[in-house]
């Protein structure tokens, strides 16, 4: 069963007199929800998901993990970042158990890594050294370690982007895929707005200096999602257009920034959508 957030009126700044990062944040998923997180560079998006994880404490405003108000990480909650942060000195199969022994769930310990490298189709790399693994294979440890303690929530910062096209749209069909079977809440961050689609449930674009939340858009189509079908380019032609008008929001000048009025909440209001 995923995990239900609460992003409660999160403000941030990293000392008193640093400019605000994140700004009046509301936002509610509900549990087993996909949702992608879209913005500028520098717009707060990886701090926001440090919050989610319990890495790091917001100035104002907090976030409840299933009514819980998160102030440390919990084994339940998994991140992903960019690179896989595996220990060079372990094998495959080693850095897959890890995530188990550390939160105590050695009973069948051999049977459970053994299930996790089928699903991620690494059985036959189990002994190699990691190193000696591709981008996306390593990354489908990580992924591996992510799921073998039936977490209910994974949070993604940006965890395919140095991976090649075609890997990276398998890694996305996958994580995607097991995530709704297994019921896990995913908020993944992205630059990628057809990962956004091929990935979220619901894609919330985030503005900068400082961040809010400005538009969000569900994403009513069936997975796997199909980048080539027409609705998918009718919703990627839109995002992009909210996407332009978060970096150039209404009343300032940009030529090439389309709007559209009917679809584009005013920032206060998307601040608690
Ligand atoms: N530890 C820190 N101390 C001070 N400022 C920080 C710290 N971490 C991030 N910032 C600032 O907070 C803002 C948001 O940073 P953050 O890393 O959350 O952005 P981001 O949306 O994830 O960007 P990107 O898409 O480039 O990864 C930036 O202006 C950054 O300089
Ligand atoms: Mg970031």
């Amino acid at each position: 069963m995923g995990a239900a957030i609460q992003i409660n009126g999160i403000s941030h700044q990293f000392s008193p007199k640093a400019e605000r990062v994140l700004e009046e944040l509301m936002l509610d998923i509900p549990a087993g929800q996909s949702v992608a997180l879209i913005g500028e560079s520098g717009c707060g998006k990886s701090t926001l998901l440090h919050m989610l994880a319990g890495l790091l404490l917001p100035s104002e405003g907090c976030v409840r993990i299933n009514t819980r108000q998160v102030t440390r990480p919990h084994a339940e909650w998994n991140m992903m970042f960019q690179r896989p942060g595996l220990y060079p000195w372990l094998n495959v199969r080693q850095n897959v158990a890890l995530g188990l022994q550390f939160t105590g769930q050695t009973a069948n310990l051999k049977a459970r890594v053994a299930e996790m490298l089928e699903l991620v189709g690494l059985s036959d790399k189990a002994s190699a050294a990691v190193q000696d693994l591709s981008g996306g294979q390593q990354q489908r440890v990580a992924l591996a370690r992510s799921l073998a303690v039936e977490p209910e929530l994974i949070l993604l910062d940006e965890p395919f982007s140095a991976l090649d096209a075609f890997t990276r749209r398998n890694l996305q069909l996958e994580v995607s895929q097991i995530a709704q079977d297994k019921g896990i809440t995913l908020v993944l961050v992205t630059h990628d707005i057809d990962e956004a689609l091929t990935m979220g449930e619901r894609v919330v674009v985030m503005g900068r200096n400082p961040g809010t939340f400005r538009h969000e858009m569900n994403v009513e189509l069936p997975f796997p999602r199909n980048p080539m079908s027409r609705e998918f380019a009718a919703l990627r032609e839109s995002l992009m257009a909210r996407f332009r008008e978060s970096v150039h929001p209404a009343g300032t000048p940009a030529e090439d920034a389309p709007r559209e009025p009917d679809q584009t909440l005013p920032p206060k209001e998307a601040a608690h959508v």
